[in-house]
């Protein structure tokens, strides 16, 4: 069994917390302590939001601490917390009871006493994610030798058992294999460099967020729970017994934080506060990107980029791999590969094309390397249980790992981005974070390894801290360019990550194949990622490893342009697969794809604003907006892209599966191509010849277009288009328009203009309101072209009252009219002949 299969240590001897007594308590948190002396176990329960609460079990005399790199919020303001016990109606006499209820207006936790046992509930009296009863229920330890009181540090296994409700399902759990819902699986978290072809033989891959989104399959309420553990961690969801959830860390502290919910939106909310939100992107980072390893040289990098605008293929991001450094020595540039990378950059930089580099944590050892020397000399390194510099070999050969849970090593990891920067590279790309070590193949860091932790920090075993490693490599990098161009959002992008990565760094999934199971494959991963807080995501399109098709890409992309992050990127040795490699047919449709992704840019930036702003995911899962339909929580082959646009990929090769079925759920939906109407819900097939995926735009909900452009800072984006599909008879719409200066930091002064859009239509009238622009920010432009599809003739148009001046065309049943951009609210509204079209 290789590494990152190990099983949990058996649970057998496990020792539940017995009876505890209350040893303190202030308006918001209750102190428990079962025994005493060095074997003492300490458990806390605290309310830190009417609907949040945190628990935490430090057995064996450990002593009491929460900081984690999960977690970005520490300070929560004081919440109205009623502590009542079985005893008594009045907080503060808790000495005898049974149990102690701590409740909040919308929530509360249930402490039994003897045995510990803790259960929580809604405002309604609801019950949920309640300890199991009897010897093998609750919260306890697990015992291993060595371990305990005196002995090693790590610990003991920590477990925990939750009662499962009937028709609880699970989702979320960060990036796996497999599909949308976790119900019935076992999950391990423990972040590897997994062997080529990510199959359903494991599900952990780079990156580990072991936070779990519950929903009630009756209701669709939804409660959440993070496990905030960087040990190893095995969770089994209903799959030992459909009646009970488990958790297990290998070691350290039991830390668990409850999100009470009643919504999947509102659960997201506060773990995006808890764990941070993903930071506002530059805006050419939406843009299309290519990359691949085994780019020789400059030469060939801009050569493709020169493919790009040659063939009218919109594209923002060329990627340098591995290839531009020295012999793959971090933060050096290539003398053969790149003699003159200032100047490579900076003519790719006036085509349009923003550069990033990989960079990864291996630095070679070797004598005369600045950045080997300074770490060493510094003692930035992780070591081995003997106290040496550990080694082990990655792409430069042999390499030493820095200590990234070293405040001062981070720091210094940061500066060095100044090779990069003083060139004029724009982002960079955290790889090999697990990190990955060659020796054996694809292993990682030995347990027993040491993160020294530097004068500031704390000297920690590998163990206690591996599922962090990717995140704080990621985390000093953004911190890194922040001090550097402090002017300028990062770009960071991470493999490896823990819960509460997106504040660092967005995430793409790896070493994929170029596998139609695997473009099938991103759609349930990359729905679990936004589900758990990680929605500025991506996987590589048309596949990493093995050879790519004109068909299989062709559709990948149709796909892929829907993802928050959307890069071509293949392996060395594999065929390559830039867009135009597979004759006409293939390029155009491609061509089509990324002009549409172009377009879809400024509705695509406001998506991200929400995330910023509330945690919700871009690339969304339709359970999240339709918790209670049964139907929605279980399609895993089609999404949302934000709350308009519903996509439905092929993800299958051949005619036969030019047609695909379709769940549309409640409410009216237009198909994108064609303007055909659908009221939901309904199952549809849909017809999805080779550039036509299957897109439905929600009724009455306007899109933002931008005109066509080949990349971002192709100005003037001018007209902005609102494409909206009016329909009598279904829901008035609303979306809203988020425009800023696409960089730097003047929205949080507030330069940023805010626009809601709403459409209502009835029989023989429809209205589209923009409403008045909030914020600073003008977006210097002259008009906006309001595009009315599958609508009849109008016999007036009206802009603010007033006639105005529209072209109808017949054939597509398509309304246009022009406004002036102004900062004030303006209303159109057409007076139809007949009823719009149904
Ligand atoms: C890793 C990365 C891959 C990269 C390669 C070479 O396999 O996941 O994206 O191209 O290393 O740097």
């Amino acid at each position: 069994m290789t590494e990152f299969q190990k099983k949990p240590t058996s649970a057998e001897g496990y020792r539940p917390v017995g009876a505890a007594e209350i040893s303190d308590h202030d308006g918001s948190s209750l102190t428990l302590r079962d025994g005493s002396g060095p074997g003492q176990t300490t458990v806390e329960i605290a309310v830190l939001a009417p609907d949040l609460f945190r628990v935490g079990m430090f057995p064996s005399g450990r002593p009491v601490r929460y900081s984690s790199e999960a977690v970005a919020k520490e300070d929560w303001p004081e919440v109205e917390v009623s502590i009542v016990d079985s005893n008594s109606d009045a907080s503060g006499s808790a000495g005898s009871a049974d149990s102690v209820t701590l409740a909040t207006d919308s929530a509360s936790a249930t402490v039994s006493l003897s045995p510990l046992r803790i259960g929580f509930a809604d405002g309604e009296g609801w019950e949920f994610a309640a300890d199991t009863e009897g010897p093998g229920g609750g919260m306890g330890t697990v015992p291993r030798p060595g371990a305990g009181p005196g002995g090693d540090p790590v610990g003991e296994p920590v477990r925990l058992h939750k009662k499962r409700r009937p028709g609880e399902r699970y989702f979320g759990c960060g990036e796996r294999t497999g599909g949308l819902e976790k119900t019935g699986t076992t999950l391990t978290f423990w972040n590897a460099d997994p062997p080529e072809g990510h199959t359903a033989s494991y599900d952990n891959l780079y990156a580990s967020v072991p936070f779990v989104l519950t929903l009630d399959e009756e209701t669709g309420t939804a409660w959440g729970m993070l496990l905030d553990s960087t040990h190893r961690t095995h969770v089994d969801l209903a799959h030992e017994t459909d009646k009970e959830a488990s958790f297990q860390a290998e070691g350290g502290d039991l830390v668990y934080y409850v999100f009470c919910g009643p919504t999947p939106k509102d659960v997201l909310r506060r773990y995006t506060e808890l764990t941070g939100r993903t930071p506002m992107p530059p805006l050419w980072a939406l843009g299309n990107q290519q990359s691949r390893w085994g780019y020789e040289g400059a030469a060939e990098v801009e050569e493709v980029a020169r493919g790009y605008r040659e063939r009218d293929l919109p594209c923002d991001v060329m990627y340098f791999d591995i290839d531009y450094m020295d012999g793959f020595r971090v933060f050096t540039w290539g003398p053969e590969s790149f003699p003159e990378p200032k100047e490579t950059v900076s003519r790719l930089a006036d085509e349009g094309f923003r550069v990033v580099t990989i960079i990864d944590p291996g630095v070679k050892v070797d004598e005369g390397y600045r950045v080997y020397e300074e770490g060493r000399d510094r003692g930035f390194f992780c070591l081995t249980a003997g106290g040496e510099e550990l080694h082990n070999a990655v792409w430069p050969g042999v390499c030493a790992f820095p200590d990234f849970t070293s405040p001062e090593v981070r720091e210094w990891w940061g500066e060095n981005h100044r090779a990069l920067t003083d060139v004029g590279v724009d982002g960079v790309w955290c790889d090999m974070n697990e990190p990955s070590f060659f020796i054996p193949e694809q292993s990682t860091m030995p347990e027993d390894a040491v993160h020294p932790g530097g004068s500031t920090g704390e000297r920690r075993y590998h163990a206690e801290v591996h599922n962090a490693y990717g995140s704080l490599m990621a985390r000093a990098t953004r911190e890194g360019l922040l001090e550097l161009r402090p002017e300028r959002r990062p770009f960071v992008i991470t493999r490896s990550a823990f819960a509460g990565v997106q504040r660092h760094a967005m995430q793409w999934t790896g070493d994929n194949s170029s596998w139609w199971e695997h473009l099938y494959m991103t759609m349930p991963q990359l729905m679990n990622m936004g589900l758990s807080g990680v929605s500025w995501a991506g996987m590589d399109i048309g596949g990493f490893f093995d050879d790519t098709s004109g068909e299989l890409l062709a559709r990948w992309y149709e796909m892929g342009i829907f993802q928050p992050f959307c890069r071509n990127h293949s392996a060395k040795g594999t065929r390559h697969q830039e867009p135009w490699l597979f004759g006409e047919r293939y390029e155009a449709s491609i061509r089509k794809m990324l002009k549409l992704r172009q377009r879809l840019i400024p509705y695509l930036y406001t998506l991200f604003e929400e995330c910023h702003r509330t945690g919700a995911p871009i690339l969304r899962p339709l359970l999240y907006e339709y918790p209670a339909d049964g139907v929605a929580r279980t399609a895993d082959d089609e999404f949302l892209f934000g709350p308009a646009m519903l996509v439905a990929p092929v993800t299958r090769p051949g005619e036969a599966n030019e047609y695909r079925h379709v769940y549309l759920p409640e409410g009216t939906w237009f198909h994108y191509w064609t303007g055909e109407r659908h009221d939901g819900p309904d199952h549809v097939l849909a017809h999805a010849p080779l550039g036509e995926p299957p897109i439905y735009v929600k009724a009455n909900t306007a899109v933002p277009l931008w005109p066509e452009m080949n990349h971002v800072e192709e100005k003037p984006a001018d007209p902005l288009t609102l494409l909206v599909y009016p329909a009598e008879g279904a829901e008035s719409g609303e979306t809203t328009l988020y425009e800023d200066a696409g960089d730097g930091f003047g929205y949080e002064r507030g330069e940023y203009a805010r626009r809601t859009v709403s459409c209502e239509a009835s029989e023989n009238k429809i209205r589209v309101r923009v409403s008045e622009r909030e914020g600073s920010f003008d977006p210097e432009r002259r008009a906006i072209l309001f595009e009315l599809h599958c609508v009849h003739a109008p016999e007036s148009v009206q802009v603010n009252g007033g006639e105005a001046d529209f072209a109808y065309d017949e054939e597509a049943r398509r309304l246009t009219v022009t406004l002036q951009e102004a900062p004030g609210e303006s209303t159109v509204e057409m007076l139809l002949q007949d009823n719009v079209d149904t």
